[in-house]
């Protein structure tokens, strides 16, 4: 058969095909799932499809972020370095001192510039799990969570252990719901602040516990903040895991890695850029495993995350149409639905009066507007699935789409309160 050629049929169906047996363990994507749900549910005609199921922001990208990426184009003709140029690496420094009051953050050992955060929260578990160490080594993922996590986890021959957020704790982790002995098999915990898709922002006292248990079990911390720029008090940000470390004096963020990205900030989920900064040790064998990814960011990109992380007008700008949305929203959804404002991201995390595929299926038949249940996002754990009867409303679109979608979800519920 030619290259490139393909067919059902294996040309030797004798022989078993060679792949890593973990990937039968992966779950499908909760957009997956999604889209399974409500196969043969088409919304009724006539009516304007709004989706808030995919975190995917659809603000405008900032023209100067396309000008500058389109004036380094000649970029195209070299390869780049896995850990970037040392002005990329000097520009994300930089950003982290001003946003988190940082004073020693080294562009050179203590930052790599990443293709978005994903495909770095990826990799991590599997630079860091070691399987010599223990032979069932176990990483530990909030619950409900950004589904890379527990992939992650798999792929790199460890067992996720899940951790309830849930809103009688206010979202924050029960730390010590896990026992001593699994503690000690614990060798990368992911923790995502603000969260997805509670919004929950962890509070100094959460990192200390953490960062104790880190000392004394010695595993690392992912912390995923590519939420950290979406907040309603311009003079209150979330707190950041570096910024935590630092105020507790932990020099040299020992085990600890910061997650970021332009992503939400700057309205270019397309362009794929963010960074991870921390523990200089871990970093180092953390750029080795990337060199061998193959992972390096492009040069145009590159010089676009430069002006990106260099300006802040457009970020400010950014937060205040998601204030916007986020009163509007609420103003209608709250007689209705059980919902809060979240301390930050830009979702809604919003409790349900039935089943919470039931809820997203009939929502999506009759109003067309199309939300994630919340059970998709979460595991059975401890007992209970945290993101039961509960769904996430991404307030993504436009301020007009969002209020237009809460008022046919407002409707919805109305009618669901009558009958
Ligand atoms: C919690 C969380 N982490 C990480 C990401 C990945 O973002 P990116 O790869 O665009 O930086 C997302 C994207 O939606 C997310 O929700």
């Amino acid at each position: 058969m030619l290259f490139g050629a393909t067919s059902d049929a294996s040309p030797h169906p004798e022989i078993e095909i060679l792949v890593n047996p973990r990937l039968d363990r992966l779950q499908s994507y909760p957009f997956q799932k999604l889209t399974t749900l409500l196969e043969g549910t088409p919304p009724k005609a006539g009516v304007t499809p709004i989706p808030l199921y995919i975190g995917e922001p659809k603000h405008p990208t900032p023209e100067f972020i396309k000008r500058v990426l389109t004036e380094n184009l000649a970029g195209f003709a070299s390869y780049p370095a896995t850990v970037g140029t040392p002005e990329l690496r000097e520009a994300i420094a930089g950003w982290i001192q001003r946003r988190y009051g940082v004073k020693h953050i080294d562009p050179v050992t203590q930052v790599i510039p990443v293709n978005g955060s994903r495909e770095a929260l990826f990799a991590i578990a599997q630079a860091v799990v070691d399987t010599t160490r223990t032979l069932h080594p176990i990483v530990v993922c909030p619950n409900p969570f950004y589904q890379i996590y527990e992939g992650a986890a798999i792929l790199a021959n460890a067992a996720p252990a899940y951790l309830n957020n849930v809103s009688q704790r206010d979202y924050k982790f029960d730390w010590d719901s896990l026992p001593r002995m699994l503690w000690e098999r614990v060798q990368l915990v992911y923790v995502c602040s603000p969260g997805n898709p509670t919004g929950h922002v962890m509070p100094m006292e959460e990192w200390k516990r953490l960062f104790e248990l880190s000392d004394e079990y010695g595993f690392v911390i992912a912390s995923d903040e590519c939420y950290s720029e979406i907040y309603f008090d311009e003079e209150n940000p979330p707190l950041g895991s570096l910024e935590a470390a630092q105020k507790l004096g932990r020099d040299g963020f020992p085990r600890l890695i910061a997650f970021s990205s332009l992503s939400k900030r700057s309205n270019v989920p397309g362009m794929r850029s963010g960074f991870v900064a921390g523990d200089a040790a871990i970093l180092k064998q953390y750029l080795l495993y990337r060199t061998y990814q193959g992972c390096a960011m492009s040069p145009p990109i590159q010089a676009a995350s430069i002006a990106a992380w260099a300006d802040e007008a457009h970020v400010v700008e950014n937060r205040r149409l998601y204030r916007e949305k986020f009163d509007t929203a609420l103003e209608i959804l709250k007689p209705v639905l059980d919902v809060e404002k979240p301390d930050a991201a830009f979702y809604l995390w919003a409790r349900t009066p039935m089943a919470d595929p039931e809820f997203t299926r009939r929502l999506h038949q009759s109003q067309a507007v199309t939300v994630l249940p919340g059970s998709y996002l979460g595991r059975e754990a401890h007992g209970i699935n945290p993101g039961d009867r509960r769904v996430r409303i991404a307030l993504v679109a436009s301020t007009e789409e969002c209020a237009e979608a809460a008022r046919r979800i407002r409707d919805f519920a109305s009618e669901l309160k009558k009958r």
